[in-house]
């Protein structure tokens, strides 16, 4: 794609480039490059050309499309096959119809709007157009299907981690909510297709309230915005591949032992339910406890008021704080 090829060339140089160097670079005609250069204009990118200089790009529109998202997008395999969409029910649904008809590992979906975005444990996630991050990353894992609960610590992480590289202090309510100032801001939903022993495919769909200003009555005390935190707009697209990256190498990790063990104390440190008091809401019996880590196999390790410790696995329980969110 020569628009989102012409953009990342631009951006990276951040400076000059002649038309004669971008000609030249993509094989394409002086007027290719200028009807590109116009039609970037035209979506809102400010793009400055001056004789015998050439062009530079002053500033980037914050667009979820393809060509923005691929001209920032640094992985090897994740995302490198996009499905990029303006509007869509669910992008959950979407990758796993993409997951049926065989797309490849690493194929993101990622939309600007959800009619019927979903969140876990059956509720509904809220996803109003132009503001925020809707995607969804498949995964064709060859470990055990009950190895699969892990990713969505993996995501947590890569996104926690790109939330923090805007100088935000992300932490993580486990097992994969995103919290800044006590509350939430990112939160993610995995599924599975899988046999006894055999995964077809894993869907890993995370939602990011990115530059939403007003939330609805019913979350405004337990959510927020990057925005709201950080006080100044963010580029979604910018934020989505920064998410990308961490979530390549974090993966690359976790598939060489199909546990948690080397990322562990990267995750440990953002767990902000560490050393906490926890309500379990077991199926079995809900009990209280200190949060005290987690363990290699992603499960929460709670201490009992008897000193034992009980390991919580994420599909079965939900934890809470009992003195807030977290
Ligand atoms: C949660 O309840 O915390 C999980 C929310 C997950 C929302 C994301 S938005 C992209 C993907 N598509 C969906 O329908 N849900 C996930």
């Amino acid at each position: 794609m020569k628009k989102a090829e012409i953009l990342k060339l631009l951006r990276e140089s951040g400076d000059y480039l002649s038309g004669q160097e971008l000609c030249g670079r993509f094989g394409v005609s002086r007027t290719a490059v200028w009807k590109i250069i116009t039609s970037l204009k035209e979506e809102g990118y400010e793009i400055e050309a001056v004789q015998n200089k050439g062009y530079r790009l002053k500033a980037s529109p914050d667009l979820l499309e393809e060509g923005e998202i691929v001209s920032r997008l640094g992985t090897s395999r994740m995302g490198k096959n996009l499905i990029c969409l303006p509007s869509t029910g669910s992008t959950n649904v979407d990758a796993k119809k993409a997951a049926e008809e065989g797309a490849p590992e690493g194929t993101l979906v990622v939309t600007d709007c959800q009619k019927t975005g979903r969140g876990r444990r059956g509720r509904a996630w809220e996803s109003p157009a132009g503001c925020n991050l809707y995607f969804t990353l498949l995964l064709r894992p060859s470990c055990r299907p009950g190895q699969a609960s892990m990713l969505t610590l993996v995501m947590a992480l890569a996104a926690a981690g790109a939330v923090r590289e805007l100088g935000l202090d992300a932490g993580i309510k486990w097992p994969n909510d995103i919290v800044l100032s006590g509350k939430k801001v990112c939160g993610i939903l995995t599924e599975m297709s899988a046999e006894t022993d055999y995964i077809h495919y894993v869907v890993i769909g995370t939602g990011i309230n990115v530059n939403q200003e007003k939330f609805p009555e019913e979350i405004e005390k337990t959510a927020t915005s990057l925005k709201r935190e950080k006080g100044e707009q963010i580029a979604r697209a910018a934020l989505l591949a920064s998410i990308m990256a961490h979530f390549e190498r974090a993966y690359e990790t976790f598939c060489a032992s199909w546990d948690l063990r080397t990322l562990l104390p990267a995750y440990q440190e953002l767990l902000l339910n560490k050393d906490r008091p926890v309500r379990v809401l077991d199926p079995g019996g809900a009990f209280e406890g200190v949060a005290r880590g987690i363990n290699d196999s992603g499960e929460l390790l709670v201490e009992r008021p008897d000193g034992t410790l009980e390991a919580v696995y994420a599909g079965e329980v939900s934890v809470r704080g009992i003195y807030g969110y977290v």
